[in-house]
């Protein structure tokens, strides 16, 4: 989709509306994406494929600079021809008026990258068949809760977060986009070990940027020497990527994403949650997450 096409995108939205969700197999999505959700099913992926898998909210853009920057050598200006969203094709995504995240793949030239949030099972079944590899990374459920409350208020294809309080009962009873977050890290963290999936964590990232950055390039059959390295690692600190226009989505017209209302880089910090739970909350959100984590070995934790 060209800039210029996106610049004068009339989502016909009036000032407050949002764009309506439905459900597919139990996990709601916007409803231009349940519109056409055979087409998606159906998408051929290509064996070299790369595909960076998230829940909303857990350093997608921070993972698709990082690839980009491995895949072009450090050279930054080469990840500056264009938006992140043009970079990288998101599967499932659909805006009324524009190509969807499917056609905009089928025009890409190999190797193609990619981006989801769709849950496992849910994965257009062609990405595993093919033995494509995929980037998961996940991030702690309640920093992942005050970015998504953030993120809805500020983006108009999303569906209003409604007060904090009602956010965070959906969040805990799974009712956003994309489902419940435990379903999503524990369905991929189970898939890791029968196909090609790095998975890694947003908290890593945040501790050893250096050391997950080369995880990422062993994992993309990449060398690259220090000089690139330490370019990779500037280039795509929260501070620089924030003023990076190519990787700050401040492109997309205001009608949708309007970062008055929350800057999409908007802290990239751990234990930001602990500036939003109340101690009622907390202890609730504790309850649950002990429940619903039962019968995972993933190593999280929630006090961070
Ligand atoms: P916050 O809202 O907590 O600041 P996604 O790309 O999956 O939508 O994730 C967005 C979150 O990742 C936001 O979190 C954003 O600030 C953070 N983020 C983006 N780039 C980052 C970077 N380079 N380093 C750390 N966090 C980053």
């Amino acid at each position: 989709m060209a800039l210029t096409q996106m610049k004068h995108l009339n989502l016909n939205l009036k000032k407050n509306e949002r764009i309506g969700v439905d459900y597919i197999k139990g996990i709601l999505q916007p409803t231009p994406t349940c519109d056409i959700w055979d087409e998606i099913w159906n998408f051929q992926a290509k064996p070299d494929d790369l595909l960076i898998s998230t829940y909303p909210k857990a350093g997608t853009t921070w993972t698709q600079e990082i690839v980009d920057m491995i895949q072009n050598d450090g050279n930054i200006e080469k990840c500056k021809r264009a938006p992140t969203h043009l970079r990288f094709a998101f599967v499932e995504w659909k805006i009324p008026s524009l190509p969807s995240g499917v056609e905009q793949a089928n025009a890409m030239p190999s190797p193609r990258k990619l981006k989801t949030h769709l849950p496992i099972q849910l994965l257009p079944p062609s990405f595993l068949e093919k033995g494509c590899k995929i980037i998961y990374v996940a991030r702690n459920a309640k920093d992942i809760l005050v970015s998504y409350y953030h993120f809805q208020k500020m983006n108009a294809v999303l569906p209003d977060p409604g007060t904090w309080e009602e956010y965070f009962e959906d969040f805990l009873d799974g009712k956003v986009c994309w489902g419940s977050w435990y379903d999503h890290v524990k369905g991929w963290w189970e898939a890791k070990d029968k196909y090609p999936i790095l998975y890694l964590f947003y908290e890593d990232m945040k501790e050893n940027p250096k050391h997950e950055i080369q995880k990422i390039m062993e994992f993309m059959g990449k060398n690259l020497d220090e000089d690139a390295l330490d370019k990779i690692i500037y280039h795509t600190s929260f501070d620089i990527m924030k003023k990076n226009p190519m990787a700050n989505y401040t492109t997309i017209p205001g009608e949708i994403m309007d970062h008055s209302v929350s800057p999409f880089m908007r802290k990239g910090t751990v234990g930001d949650w602990k500036n939003y739970f109340t101690v009622a909350q907390n202890e609730r959100f504790n309850e649950i997450y002990k429940e619903k984590m039962a019968d995972t070995t993933l190593p999280f934790s929630i006090d961070d």
